[in-house]
């Protein structure tokens, strides 16, 4: 019999996860409906943060997060070149300039002394953000960021896709949860079935910041406003009466008080569009399923956690390894990594036997879209030799101790043979 393939990450769906998606197809509402709500409170209670908002994807969250952060064309943000390329995007789509900064050759993580020379570089004000990611799970020391972003004047929008339930040690001695909002501004995660929780496509920001939270709630809904405090136009127009003179023209702001019309409140079936915004809503399904596998966050992470450990100890110290993802405190261990010589050998050697790793990432200024502006091979030496060497290896909760045990043969195998 032909030995079953042994992807780098895949989602675990339980009866449990079909029951939850089942109830909610039979239930009156597909999306717009309750799950949606309800995911976003067990989320920020997950997360340890007051606000959180479930949208389509993690890609349509770092959209979401750059237009209320107000990037504009003339703004530069300085991101990671080891991360997928939605972290530096979400600039470009607002007509942004990415910055990248090289990576720390131990952490992977976007390196700070890297972030803090760019800022001392040029006259203050000249960046407006600073997208740093909880790469591979390994949670970054946001506090660190958060006293440098605030020297610069700058926002940070946290990229968390990789570590729900991941933490950095801060200076008191406390966990800070990735993404609880304590240093970020926003924080964003994505539930693509590779991920920690999967619900198929779908994403979710987190925030403490109130104001950011409202205008995130509109621009993933078409800029739309549904709340009588808050309309521009007036009661008149809502309700279709004959408009007075000065209603006839633009009535933004003007006070209610000023039109001698009997009525007063808007009928309910108004709403007003008050910017430009998308639809960047999830589903109920999706929400539901969400939540059923928000349930098993805490047992995955730790299976996570397991085997991470198991690999540590099978390559520790063996010369082929440069470098390897190790057990790491508050690590959330999205992925596993190594760093070999012969990569591209033992890649095609894994394939043979049916182990499908991956490679994470190719570096994204040296993608074409990103050398246009000017990026060029030797910009980011330590990404770049990164590149040269790293290996996902499979890494998944209901990966087995047997088929573990099987990608670690055949890795030592292939550097024995
Ligand atoms: C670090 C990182 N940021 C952003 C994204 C985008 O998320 P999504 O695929 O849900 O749009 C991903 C997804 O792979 C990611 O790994």
């Amino acid at each position: 019999m032909e030995k079953k393939a042994i992807p780098y990450g895949r989602q675990h769906i339980t009866p449990d996860d079909i029951n939850a998606v089942i109830e909610t197809l039979q239930s009156d509402f597909l999306t717009q409906g309750p799950k949606i709500l309800e995911f976003e409170k067990v989320f920020a209670d997950y997360i340890g943060c007051k606000y959180a908002v479930a949208v389509a994807n993690g890609t349509a969250a770092l959209h979401l997060n750059a237009l209320v952060l107000g990037v504009k064309p003339g703004h530069k943000v300085i991101t990671t070149p080891i991360t997928f390329a939605a972290s530096a995007n979400c600039v470009r789509y607002c007509g942004g300039e990415v910055i990248f900064a090289d990576i720390d050759p131990e952490s992977y993580l976007l390196d700070i002394h890297a972030v803090r020379k760019l800022l001392e570089s040029s006259p203050k004000g000249t960046y407006q953000g600073i997208i740093p990611v909880d790469f591979a799970g390994r949670a970054v020391d946001l506090e660190a960021f958060r006293s440098l972003a605030d020297e610069f004047g700058c926002w940070i929008i946290e990229d968390s896709c990789h570590s729900p339930g991941g933490y950095f040690i801060d200076s008191n001695g406390n966990k800070q949860r990735c993404g609880n909002g304590n240093f970020a501004d926003l924080a964003i995660f994505s539930f693509h079935p590779v991920k920690h929780i999967a619900t198929g496509e779908g994403g979710m920001i987190t925030t403490n910041n109130q104001e950011l939270y409202q205008k995130l709630l509109t621009l993933r809904t078409h800029g739309i406003v549904k709340n009588d405090g808050l309309y521009q136009n007036s009661v008149d127009f809502a309700i279709g009466a004959p408009l007075g003179k000065s209603e006839q023209s633009t009535v933004f702001s003007e006070p209610l008080t000023a039109h001698r019309s009997p009525f007063t409140a808007y009928p309910l079936w108004y709403m007003e569009m008050q910017d430009l915004g998308y639809n960047y809503r999830i589903t109920d399904l999706q929400a539901a399923l969400g939540l059923s596998q928000l349930q098993r966050a805490e047992e995955g992470l730790l299976r996570r956690i397991e085997i991470a450990s198991r690999y540590q100890k099978a390559f520790n110290g063996l010369d082929f390894i440069k470098h390897q993802s190790g057990v790491i405190e508050g690590h959330a261990y999205h992925l596993y990594i190594l760093e070999v010589e012969n990569r591209l050998e033992l890649y095609n050697h894994l394939r043979k036997k049916q182990i499908f790793t991956q490679i994470h990432y190719i570096p994204i200024h040296l993608m074409p879209y990103y050398r246009q502006f000017g990026w060029k091979v030797g910009d980011m030496p330590y990404a770049e030799n990164y590149y040269k060497h790293c290996i996902s290896l499979p890494m998944y909760p209901t990966l087995s101790n047997e088929d573990q045990d099987f990608v670690i043969k055949q890795i030592q195998n292939f550097y024995e043979a």
